[in-house]
């Protein structure tokens, strides 16, 4: 086992893990002039690679502390993405596009969790902000500040250039396999690189954006995969200009006619990969109820991934179970749309800066709130 020393004067900052949140947080990091090192294993299974990019916290029909925290999110999504877009050079994809909800009756509608936010619509609304609507919904809700960014194609690779201009490391096919610590502070992590070697890198400082793969490392965080299989249609440009967020389908129409198609939640299925028949049948019944023409678009790609969920649903934030490790983690449903808040959030909690206030939202969000030790 070789011991590899620091690799700048400063020890820097381990992201531990290099999908979406491991990269906001790298750039929010450097942004605070934090020299920062980004450990990837597979950039591909990250879930900011698979999500379709909803920015939807009321679309989600989220509540309580989640809620608020989607909102704040949403409101800093425009400065957030202005700021990866000046780094990089690229652009993002970002697209207030508004979403709706549809709902097979009136009574249904007044009751979502989130209708006072939303602009009610009958009918014949409906049929004006979705043209093609299949037949049975009657009402609907309509978000207008709820969106949309193209997270696949766009985000992930703007968001990656912009670290890498702010300085930020990157050691990619290295699987971090324990975080070694003394007294309850950390000290240094083992892994694996992409040559099977293993090393300890010095580490006084770590946040664990490890996504549905957290508690593999960390066994006391109660993080567990739900999987999701999606698939995505070449549309006519312009076809559809709203999200349409159905009960468990929803279409995502990005600026170019390609309509993301999401997705199954299966918590059963643990780590399986690959497409099941039974889920890509429950895409195509929920595309046919929401859009019976979209049925004859041709199919792009099918895909499949975990969402890192926990028992209550909503992100892992702040302070982990060891002094100097922070965690990003468990965003379940809503990572995308949770990226830059948590980004700010953690990142002025590791560099000492949190406001009062936000210490105690952050609170809501501590690993130890499910009575963990
Ligand atoms: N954000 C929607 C989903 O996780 O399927």
């Amino acid at each position: 086992m070789a011991a590899i020393p620091a690799t700048n004067t400063e020890t820097p900052v381990l992201i531990l893990g290099g999908g979406l949140m491991g990269l906001a947080l790298a750039h929010a990091l450097a942004h605070r002039g934090r020299a920062v090192e980004v450990l990837s294993r597979r950039r591909s299974e990250a879930a900011g690679f698979v999500a379709a990019g909803m920015l939807a916290p009321h679309a989600e029909g989220l509540s309580g502390a989640l809620l608020e925290l989607g909102q704040r999110s949403l409101e800093r999504i425009p400065a957030w993405v202005a700021q990866i877009e000046a780094d990089s050079g690229l652009s993002c994809g970002l697209r207030p596009c508004g979403i709706v909800v549809p709902f097979a009756t009136a009574a249904e509608r007044d009751v979502y969790p989130t209708a006072p936010w939303g602009e009610p619509l009958d009918r014949q609304a409906l049929e004006r902000e979705l043209p093609g609507i299949g037949p049975g919904w009657q009402a609907g809700l309509l978000f207008r500040q709820d969106g949309q960014i193209d997270n696949r194609r766009q985000l992930m690779r703007a968001l990656e250039r912009a670290c890498v201009e702010q300085g930020v490391r990157f050691q990619e096919g290295v699987e971090v396999l324990e975080l070694l610590h003394n007294e309850g502070r950390l000290d240094a992590v083992r892994v694996r690189d992409a040559a099977a070697d293993i090393h300890v890198l010095q580490a006084t400082t770590a946040v664990l954006c490890s996504g549905a793969w957290s508690a593999q490392l960390l066994p006391e965080l109660p993080i567990f995969p739900v999987k999701g299989q999606m698939v995505s249609l070449q549309g006519p440009r312009e076809a559809l200009q709203r999200v349409i967020f159905g009960p468990g389908t929803y279409l995502v129409p990005r600026e170019d006619g390609l309509l993301v198609v999401g997705a199954t939640s299966e918590r059963e299925a643990g780590f399986t990969e690959g497409l099941t028949p039974f889920g890509q049948r429950q895409l195509q019944a929920g595309l046919e109820a929401l859009l019976p023409a979209a049925s004859q678009w041709p199919p792009m790609e099918r895909w499949w991934g975990f969402r890192p969920c926990t028992p209550d649903e909503a992100p892992l934030l702040g302070p982990g179970p060891l002094d100097g490790l922070y965690l990003a983690t468990g965003h379940h449903r809503n990572g995308v749309l949770l990226a830059a808040i948590t980004a700010e959030l953690v990142s002025t909690c590791l560099v000492g800066d949190l406001h009062p206030q936000d210490e105690e939202r952050l609170m809501a969000f501590n690993w130890r709130r499910f009575g963990a030790n």
